[in-house]
């Protein structure tokens, strides 16, 4: 079977670049991404490619090249389904914040609205890709309401996980490590796997393509992100001995990494990591666990989330220790509140809870992020609900540039690695700083010796 009217239900971070991609790459189907959020559908149509809702480096290039070639974004969700042959859902899958599972289980209401949106709409036969990050077995409740409700017609359902990570979005999609596709064991199952397989044949080679059944796919996406989470609580766990013991976490790092069986990515101790995928990955597999009655596996990976959580507190009450036990009405200059770098999306990002932790104890905070808006800032915090959305507002400023959110402050804290923050004129910032002047680097990008030298008194985790 060949696709020639693809729809993406959600332009969100992994929809928007993804379908961006397929369509790049794939001139002669037509791509449709759809959305409720009509002013995220206007941002994806802007004329100026900075206004784009993503920021994701080459992202404009891509959409440059496809939109209003094979490349659309439009609200019309019906007319979408109705036209495509292949379906992707993208739609977001928070942790639930309510009922049974909360702050454990991913909800799974967009995805079954997408679901009972599918079958009122369709008229012809389809095939549903579920590319948001789903518990095993959603394509049991999505089959089973497709069937259930729909107009008669036939349904195929695939899972076929993203990989990409933010930042980096567009190289990943350009040379995926894998492409990961499961499917029904059966004649028509195989034959919906091959039609998803030609797509992403025309630019990834058929060796880095793996077809499995649903289940498998379905649950190597969230074992993919707690493997990755894990390095990073490995590593963090370690720092904190390295630096009761003199050890450096850096060293350590190189020395392990360097056995082949280890590996040398994802080992950079930070002030914990985040995102949306992490956290919210890792609780689905432990509710996952937990609902087998696989207790021991639960608390295994229970216990990554535990140990990030420890190193974003950790890092707030070093600052908070290291200033003489008091920060109240002093002013704090935070670099960085993306979650990583080259990316505009804040969440779960550690920034929000070291935030969260000083205004507690009364602190001034005064934010610079390249890329990141006040009012998401506003949002992320006010979103823990720890106080009052003015006193938030009052307490954590934003500016538009770097210098001035550090003049005058007692510290500075590295919360995102932001490339720029290692080109800034160090000893103009010392100059304009209260002192002793502090740098707290979660990241560990700037050359320690360089500060000391200039005078600073500096604290980077791990060291
Ligand atoms: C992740 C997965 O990498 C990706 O494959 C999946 O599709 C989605 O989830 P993402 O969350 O975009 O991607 O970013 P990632 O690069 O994995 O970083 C996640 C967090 O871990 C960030 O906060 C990052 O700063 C932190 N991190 C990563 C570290 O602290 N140390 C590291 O060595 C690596
Ligand atoms: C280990 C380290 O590999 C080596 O670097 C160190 O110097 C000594 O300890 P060893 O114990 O000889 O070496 O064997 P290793 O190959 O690491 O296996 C250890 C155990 O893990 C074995 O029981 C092995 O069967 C098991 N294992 C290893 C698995 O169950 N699965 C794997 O994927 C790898
Ligand atoms: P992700 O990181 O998984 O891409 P996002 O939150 O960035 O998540 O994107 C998900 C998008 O899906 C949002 O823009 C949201 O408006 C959209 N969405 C959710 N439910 C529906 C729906 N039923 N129909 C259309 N769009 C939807």
């Amino acid at each position: 079977m060949k696709v020639k009217n693809i729809c993406c239900i959600g332009a969100g971070y992994v929809g928007g670049p993804t379908m961006a991609v397929i369509a790049q790459k794939n001139p002669d189907i037509k791509v449709t991404v759809v959305d409720i959020n009509a002013s995220r559908i206007a941002a994806w149509n802007h004329d100026d490619l900075e206004q784009l809702p993503i920021y994701e480096p080459g992202l404009d290039k891509v959409v440059a090249e496809a939109r209003n070639r094979n490349l659309f974004f439009s609200t019309d969700v019906d007319a979408a389904i109705e036209a495509a042959d292949m379906v992707f859902i993208s739609v977001n899958t928070p942790t639930k914040t309510y009922g049974k599972g909360k702050g454990m289980a991913a909800d799974l209401k967009y995805i079954e609205l997408c679901a009972r949106q599918i079958a009122r709409v369709a008229k012809s036969d389809k095939i549903i890709v579920e590319k948001s990050t789903l518990p095993v077995r959603t394509a049991q409740a999505i089959k089973s309401i497709l069937h259930n409700t729909g107009n008669g017609v036939k349904f195929q359902i695939l899972s076929n996980p993203e990989f990409l990570a933010e930042g980096t979005a567009v190289a990943d999609l350009m040379a995926p490590d894998r492409v990961l596709i499961g499917g029904e064991q059966t004649e028509d199952g195989f034959k919906a796997i091959q039609a998803l397989v030609n797509i992403y044949a025309t630019w990834v080679p058929q060796e880095n393509i793996l077809t499995t059944n649903l289940w498998s796919s379905e649950l190597s996406k969230l074992t993919a992100n707690a493997f990755l989470a894990q390095r990073v609580s490995s590593i963090n766990a370690l720092s904190e001995l390295c630096e009761v013991t003199g050890a450096d976490v850096n060293e350590v790092a190189n020395a392990i990494g360097k056995d082949s069986r280890i590996g040398p990515k994802f080992l950079k101790a930070s002030v914990g990591f985040g995102g949306s995928c992490f956290q919210k990955d890792i609780l689905n597999l432990v509710y996952i666990a937990k609902s087998y009655g696989l207790d021991a596996v639960a608390d295994y990976w229970e216990q990554v989330i535990i140990m990030n959580d420890h190193q974003k507190h950790r890092f707030a009450s070093k600052i908070i220790q290291t200033l003489y036990n008091t920060i109240s009405g002093k002013k704090i200059a935070f670099l960085g509140w993306a979650f990583k770098k080259d990316t505009n999306d804040t969440r779960e990002s550690a920034a929000i809870y070291v935030a969260d932790q000083l205004l507690e104890e009364q602190a001034s905070i005064v934010v610079f992020d390249p890329k990141v808006t006040k009012q998401k800032m506003q949002s992320d915090l006010n979103y823990l609900n720890t106080r009052s959305e003015e006193d938030n507002a009052q307490y954590l400023t934003t500016v538009p540039e770097p210098y001035e959110a550090c003049k005058d402050a007692h510290a500075i804290a590295i919360l995102t690695e932001w490339d720029e923050f290692k080109t800034y004129d160090w000893q103009r910032i010392y100059d304009q700083m209260q002192k002793p002047a502090f740098v707290f680097d979660g990241r560990g990008i700037l050359d320690q010796s360089q500060l000391k030298t200039i005078g600073f008194q500096v604290y980077v985790i791990g060291k």
